[in-house]
This record gives C-alpha cells, structure tokens and sequence, in this order.
C-alpha cells in the first residue's frame, strides 16, 4: 500500500477574498502590495471580531464586577491562552501583553537588563538586528555599564559561528538576544541551535520573532526560548499589541516596568507591592479592542495552518529569487539557506526610492530604505535598498508585476 501524502490545502483565490483592502486600485492601478514585512493587510475576521468588541461587548477589563466587563475580561484573557498555544508555552502567565515588539524588547532590557544582568556582563546581538533589538541594548549599556558585542553575519546573511564563539569566550556574556527572521535578508536564524549555544555558555536567549512568527509555527519550548517576541500587527493582526514570552521563573524574578493600575497587588502612600506576572507587566488599561483583534488573526492563520502558509511562501520567493535574478544590474542581499519571503535589492543606477517610488506608480507597494536597520546597511556595503516581503495572500503573478515594473524603471534610467 503506498504511503499517503498530506498536501497542504492553500485556496489562494478564497484567502485574498478575506482581505478587503487587496481589491484597492493605487494610482488606476491594481494593488500590488509587497510591503507586508513593514505591516500585513487584516482579514475581514480580524476586522469584524474588533468591531464586534466595541458594538456588542465592551468594557475595562479586570476591573468591574458587572457583566460586561467579566464577559470582556474573559475574552482578552482567551487571546493570552491563545497566545501560548500559538508559541505553545507551558503556561500562560508566560504571555505578557505589550505594545509591540519593540516595547517588548525594552521591557526586558529595562527589567532584566537593570536587575538581573550586572555591570561588566555582556550581551551579544548580531549584525542583522532591527533597531528595536540593538537600541535598547546601547541604552542599557550606557546606563547601567553592561557591555554589548556584535556577532559577524556571513556575506550569505548567516550567523557566522566563529564571530559568535569569539565573542562568548571570555564568559562574560550573560544574555543573546538575536533576530529569528532578518526583515532585510529574510534569513531564518536556527533558533534551537543559538539557544542551545548561549545556554551551554551560561546565557539566556531572546529571539526577536517580528518576521518568523508569522511565516512559520514556533515552538518556544521546542527551541527552549528563554525571551520570545513579536508585534501583532505583522501577523495580520492589529498595530498597538505585541508580546512577550518568557519562561515563568525569569519572568517572576523581574521587576516591573511601568507602574500604575493593574500591576500591583496592594498599594499604600509609603510603599507598593507587585502583581504576579503577567499581569505584573501590564499596568494601566491594556489594549483590550487589539489583543481581541491578535486572537482573530491567530484563529485565521491557524485554520489555514502554517505548514499551508509555509509552503505557499517557499514557493513564492523561489520565484521572486528567479524573476529577480533574470533583471540584469540588479542585486539581491543575503543568500541565506534558509530564507523566506523577505527580499531586500538594489538596482544599477536607482536609488531604492526612485524605484519604490516608480513601482508606486504602477501600483505595486515596496519599502525603500534602511528598514530600521542602518548599521546592517553599512555591514552590506550600501546605503539603502529596496524589498519586497509577501505575505499568505501574496500571489506568483503579483511578483511578476513586480519584475515587470523593474523592466520598466530599467529602461528608464537607462
Ligand atoms: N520592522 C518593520 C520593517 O521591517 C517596520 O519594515
């Protein structure tokens, strides 16, 4: 008997029809829009779960003991039960809502960083971070006396292993906190074997999941994570949400953040103690209408699932690798093995704006730019680039448009 295969079922037709802003016209033009690595189009189940919060079932949550605000209550503390399944934490007073990604960076750089790590210790980043994870450490360095190292990336956009070795060697590094998905190269980092290499020396690990969570399932015990972190809003979800994971007895040995509402556990004039985590770290109203808004989006990826997900995307910058290689003059950065649908390049002759803004004219949305990512520009020996990022909806013909509207800048600066 032969062996079954599982094809994953992908209605690309069906899933574009769930975005309504996809059928949008830019300029007379069809929108083609490949800047989802910045931020991802909504679902209209996304839409209509916020809109149902504020028209039929909204309140504070945590506060009230009336029934709106317990019905509310329990459906922003679902999306914290949601949220681990999705990373599949252990438990959930492992998720802790923040704003975003980057909040969540500084959470930890001004909690942890402060207390936990001591003067004289180091933290190592790599040459790939985004500014979310590299400022918050230059601040903690400058204000609390930690040193920070930056590991070498390979010209593939890889971790160059020996740089990693060289900057362990001496023990004093106490934390790695390092991209699992470049927003420039689109290379993937091996998320298990950086954490497995930082604990073997006696670090933590933070993986900034920004760009992985979203094309590929995470497993945050699977990778033995210690800090874990993403935006909702590039997960098809709404901006104003993030989270961050982190194993329950680092989170419960870390002071708070912000305080003020919600994070204490009894207040006096002379003194104040502190909730237990999570909800230690969220002080104030949280964003009650977005994190409702973050369990659609992870509801919608998860009923297509992301080994679907993920081999739509495989495909995509296959061919996004190939018609953009067909475009003499043009470069693509970063050769990474592991790469997904994140595709930075420069063009003969072009400045990144000109050709966003030239592709804008037909239509077609990229980035242009130093995406948050300046000192990487430098280490790639360039100043700026363009880059396409796709997304589940993305379809094979919109990359030929875009290699189309390259043909065409092209010609015109030739
Ligand atoms: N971090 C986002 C990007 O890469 C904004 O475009």
């Amino acid at each position: 008997m032969s062996a079954v295969v599982q094809v994953p079922v992908f209605d690309l037709a069906g899933i574009r029809k769930d975005f309504p802003i996809l059928t949008q016209q830019v300029h007379g033009k069809k929108l083609v829009f490949l800047d989802s690595a910045a931020s991802a189009q909504k679902p209209r189940a996304v839409i209509d779960a916020m809109v149902h919060v504020m028209e039929a079932q909204y309140a504070n949550v945590h506060r009230g003991l009336h029934w709106m605000s317990e019905r509310t209550s329990d459906a922003y503390e679902a999306v914290r039960d949601k949220v681990a399944g999705f990373l599949n934490a252990a438990v959930r007073e492992e998720i802790v809502f923040t704003r975003n990604a980057t909040e969540s960076i500084n959470l930890v750089a001004y909690t942890y960083g402060r207390t936990v790590l001591k003067p004289g210790d180091a933290i190592v980043v790599s040459e790939m971070e985004h500014h979310a994870n590299l400022v918050p450490w230059q601040m903690l360095r400058d204000a609390h006396g930690v040193e920070l190292r930056i590991a070498k990336i390979t010209d593939a956009g890889e971790i160059d292993w020996e740089s990693l070795e060289e900057k362990f060697a001496d023990g004093k590094v106490k934390l790695l906190a390092v991209t699992h998905m470049s927003n420039v190269l689109g290379s993937y980092t091996p998320a298990e074997r950086l954490a497995a290499f930082a604990h073997a020396r006696g670090a933590k690990i933070l993986l900034d999941g920004s760009q992985a969570v979203v094309h590929r399932a995470v497993d945050v015990q699977a990778i033995d994570a210690d800090f874990y972190v993403f935006s909702g809003h590039k997960l098809y979800g709404p901006t104003g949400i993030g989270v961050l994971y982190a194993k329950r007895e680092i989170l419960d040995a870390m002071p708070p953040f912000l305080g003020g509402g919600d994070m204490i556990e009894s207040v006096s004039y002379e003194r104040s103690t502190w909730a237990k985590p999570p909800h230690r770290f969220e002080a104030g109203t949280p964003a009650i209408i977005e994190t409702i808004g973050l369990g659609a989006a992870i509801d919608y990826v998860q009923a297509i699932g992301f080994d679907a997900i993920a081999a739509h995307e495989r495909a995509l910058t296959e061919h996004g690798l190939k018609v953009l290689a067909g475009i003499e003059g043009l470069r693509v950065l970063g050769s990474a093995q592991d790469r997904g649908g994140v595709i930075s390049f420069t063009m003969k002759d072009a400045h990144p704006h000109d050709i966003a803004t030239l592709l804008d004219r037909q239509g077609i949305a990229v980035r242009a730019g130093q995406h948050c990512a300046e000192p990487l520009m430098g280490r790639l020996g360039v100043t700026a680039t363009a880059r396409a990022s796709f997304a589940l909806y993305t379809t094979p013909e919109e990359i030929d448009a875009l290699g189309a509207g390259l043909l065409r800048i092209k010609q015109i600066f030739q």
